[in-house]
């Protein structure tokens, strides 16, 4: 009983921060994103009465703590499959983990995909979403093809995501200028529990309805100035959220900021890029394919930029043949 799966991480355009249920990851409001094709991580597990205990194994490190979010999950699969088996798990990121890159959503996705596979589940895209969501809230949003969009919901089976454009609906890249390895300072899941602490957080729910819909619009028409505009608006949006959240999430380097003011620079002498970032200090710029190379050459003029990642829209999370073990 064994099976692998490859997931892609995703870049939210329209952001999800703050819960109405912690323990289902239930958000406050919708988000729409893309799938990133070369931040992926490919996941094999196995079930067998062979294994006595479960053994997890993620980018060389071996995962020691029996609460862990990955055994949880197993254990939720485990229900559902009503199996007892234990797990071997050998999971690979082709990037740097926890600096604000989401490898959460690309691992949960990654993870319910082949586990379910792996315990006999046949589960449809929906609850795959679901099943992703209740592990990392964005994972949900990695099963979908191409840009997707994540119904908030009330309930369990209300919320999950779905595609609303393929991935070769439109042709833009996100290239990540990762700005150092360090692990971000507070995990994404403490951080997301000081949302409604901020001033600004009922107000940013005020519209984030109009948000959402003209978006969706903008990638329709392939709007690039609108949507570049809006997307980074909300990055800061919901970056002034957490800035003013009690306490207060600082989440950049001086060197993020030092980025963030270029790339403003950079569109005033007419290069059309924008920016977007989430919990870390990772950026990602956001341009058409015809820029790629000229933003390239300015990322790597800079020498706080340690890595350049270049993603276009991507297939969401699927099973492949080739194990890791
Ligand atoms: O799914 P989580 O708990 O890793 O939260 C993701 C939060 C952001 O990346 C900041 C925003 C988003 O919608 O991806």
């Amino acid at each position: 009983m064994k099976a692998t799966a490859i997931a892609p991480s995703n870049i939210a355009f329209i952001k999800y921060w703050g819960k109405i249920d912690e323990n289902l990851r239930i958000p406050t409001n919708g988000s729409i994103s893309m799938n990133l094709s070369n931040l992926l991580t490919t996941t094999t597990v196995e079930f067998s009465k062979d294994f006595e205990k479960d053994s997890v194994i993620i980018d060389g490190n071996t995962i020691k703590n029996e609460t862990n979010r990955v055994i949880t999950h197993l254990d939720r699969i485990r229900k559902m499959a009503q199996i007892n088996m234990k797990a071997r798990v050998l999971s690979k990121n082709n990037f740097p983990s926890s600096t604000g890159l989401s490898s959460s959503a690309s691992g949960f996705a990654a993870l319910t995909v082949a586990a379910s596979k792996a315990g006999g589940l046949n589960l449809k895209e929906k609850e795959l979403s679901i099943l992703a969501r209740i592990a990392s809230g964005s994972a949900c949003r990695s099963i979908p093809s191409g840009f997707v969009e994540w119904s908030p919901g009330t309930t369990n089976d209300t919320s999950y995501a779905v595609s609303i454009f393929p991935p070769d609906w439109w042709n833009i890249v996100d290239i990540v200028a990762v700005i150092s390895n360090n692990k971000k300072e507070y995990s994404t899941s403490d951080g997301q529990k000081l949302a409604s602490s901020s001033p600004f957080f009922d107000l940013r729910l005020q519209n984030i309805g109009k948000k959402l819909r003209e978006i969706k619009e903008f990638i329709k028409q392939k709007n690039f100035i609108k949507f570049g505009e809006m997307v980074e608006k909300e990055a800061l949006e919901m970056h002034a959220v957490m800035l003013t959240s009690n306490p207060s999430l600082i989440y950049w380097q001086p060197e993020t900021l030092r980025l963030m003011k270029l790339i403003q620079a950079w569109k005033e002498e007419g290069l059309s890029v924008y920016f977007t970032i989430n919990t870390g200090q990772d950026i990602h710029l956001i341009c058409e394919e015809k820029n790629i190379k000229e933003v390239k050459k300015r990322l790597s003029d800079l020498q706080f930029v340690r890595k350049i990642i270049i993603n276009k829209p991507d297939q969401g999370a699927r099973i492949i043949g080739d194990h890791l073990f």
